[in-house]
């Protein structure tokens, strides 16, 4: 997601903050104020699941998406088909290392609405015949354009090499699969719900969503939402204390505990090859540092967004990644930024094999011509060190098992 600019911030720091949402603005509101009202404060992830993935009307549901026109943030792999013709250089490089291997699965996690699959497959790369391309998409909305842009093929039929690659499959969830390939996330973990915590009185406190009351009102009436302390859970603390050991008063930091979660089971995917995660992200103590507005923001059409307990499921909610907490499940990974990366993959080359299209071809104004000068604007965008070129690219090898492969059944 490329920031346009800086946001309003949530009420930070307070016991109890206002700037939240009056029941009744949105169906979502109403739903978390009667959770609350009957079962007590919720914890800031359950505000963030439901507001992005409610099955109805939550964010990624109902509306939100990447891209240009229409969308409301700008990916990398929205940006234009650069992005997934160097990916497939990485790909043909990591095919050839792992043996080349058929078939070579990539499992795509967050796919979104399929953009960088699509990408790929258009940049003909050397590992086309035996790529088996898994789409793993929680949104239906987003999963319904799959087979709009893609030849998709029967989920039973993954593996399979029956039919001559590329092979793509649709999936709501990530396969019960072990596999030779690449698990790939960009800008996923970054959608993850995550718990807040705050460092007050000399202790790791937790931020739960709750009802405020406006002051000289009578009990219950114009009740919004509004954030509470309450003391961490002893490990949320304990992880807080291991990596901020210097919290200022009113620091916040993220729990990632659904981020973990799925790095463990999307590593465990593999029998080799590689787990690749593109996001924007800190390491827990630096984001405790900056103000939480800054690292976690909400965006609409574009735009930067309000408070993020307002207009629940009308925009996006992101929360940069702490990447330490990351290794803390999966060990210290392999780190550069995108920009390191496109240029460790041959981004220049293709820019500048683009300049030598346009010039042959500028006469003729054809879709080649085109697409080879739209690539000096997209490598802009995608190396920009203020915004995609200094997201990171992390990367966890996994060698080769000894355990018996695929399928396993958990
Ligand atoms: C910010 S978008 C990124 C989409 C795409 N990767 C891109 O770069 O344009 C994040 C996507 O992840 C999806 N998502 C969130 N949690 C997921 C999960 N646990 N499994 C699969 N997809 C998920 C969301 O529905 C959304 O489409």
């Amino acid at each position: 997601m490329v920031d346009p600019g800086p946001s309003p911030t949530p009420g930070a720091g307070e016991q109890e903050t206002d700037g939240a949402a009056a029941p009744g603005s949105s169906g979502l509101e109403d739903v978390l104020v009667a959770r609350v009202a009957r079962h007590g404060p919720v914890t800031f992830a359950e505000v963030m699941e439901l507001a992005l993935y409610d099955p109805v009307a939550g964010f990624y549901a109902a509306t939100g998406h990447a891209g240009r026109r229409g969308g409301d943030f700008l990916t990398s792999p929205e940006v234009g088909p650069l992005f997934g013709a160097v990916l497939a250089r990485a790909l043909d490089a990591w095919w050839r290392e792992l043996g080349e291997p058929e078939p070579f699965v990539v499992v795509e996690c967050g796919a979104g609405p399929g953009t960088l699959a699509r990408t790929v497959l258009a940049a003909d790369a050397a590992c086309a015949n035996a790529l088996t391309w898994v789409l793993v998409e929680r949104s239906e909305r987003q999963r319904r354009r799959h087979g709009e842009i893609l030849p998709l093929v029967e989920p039973a039929m993954a593996l399979s090499v029956a039919a001559e690659g590329p092979r793509f499959v649709s999936l709501p969830t990530l396969p019960a699969l072990r596999v030779r390939g690449v698990v790939l996330a960009n800008e996923l973990l970054d959608n993850l719900p995550v718990r807040l915590l705050e460092w007050r009185d000399d202790a790791w406190c937790e931020v739960r969503v709750g009802l405020g009351t406006p002051s000289g009102g009578p009990p219950g009436a114009g009740a919004h939402l509004a954030e509470y302390l309450v003391p961490a859970e002893q490990s949320h603390a304990e992880l807080a204390t291991r990596l901020v050991p210097a919290p200022s008063p009113g620091a916040r930091v993220p729990v990632q505990q659904v981020a973990g979660d799925w790095a463990r089971a999307a590593r465990d995917l593999l029998d080799a090859g590689r787990l690749v995660v593109v996001d924007y992200g800190d390491s827990t103590a630096a984001l405790a540092a900056r103000p939480v507005e800054e690292w976690l923001r909400t965006y609409r059409s574009h735009d930067r967004g309000t408070s993020p307990l307002a207009d629940l499921g009308r925009q996006d909610i992101t929360c940069e990644v702490a990447i330490d907490q990351l290794e803390l499940v999966l060990g210290t990974a392999t780190a550069c930024s995108q920009a390191e990366f496109l240029r460790r993959w041959g981004i220049e080359e293709l820019v500048a094999e683009g300049r030598r299209v346009w010039h042959e071809r500028a006469h003729l104004g054809d879709l080649r011509a085109m697409t080879a000068r739209s690539r000096v604007r997209e490598a802009e965008t995608l190396l920009d060190p203020a915004g995609l070129g200094a997201f990171r690219v992390l990367e966890w090898p996994v060698g080769e098992r000894t355990e018996p492969g695929l399928p396993t059944h958990r």
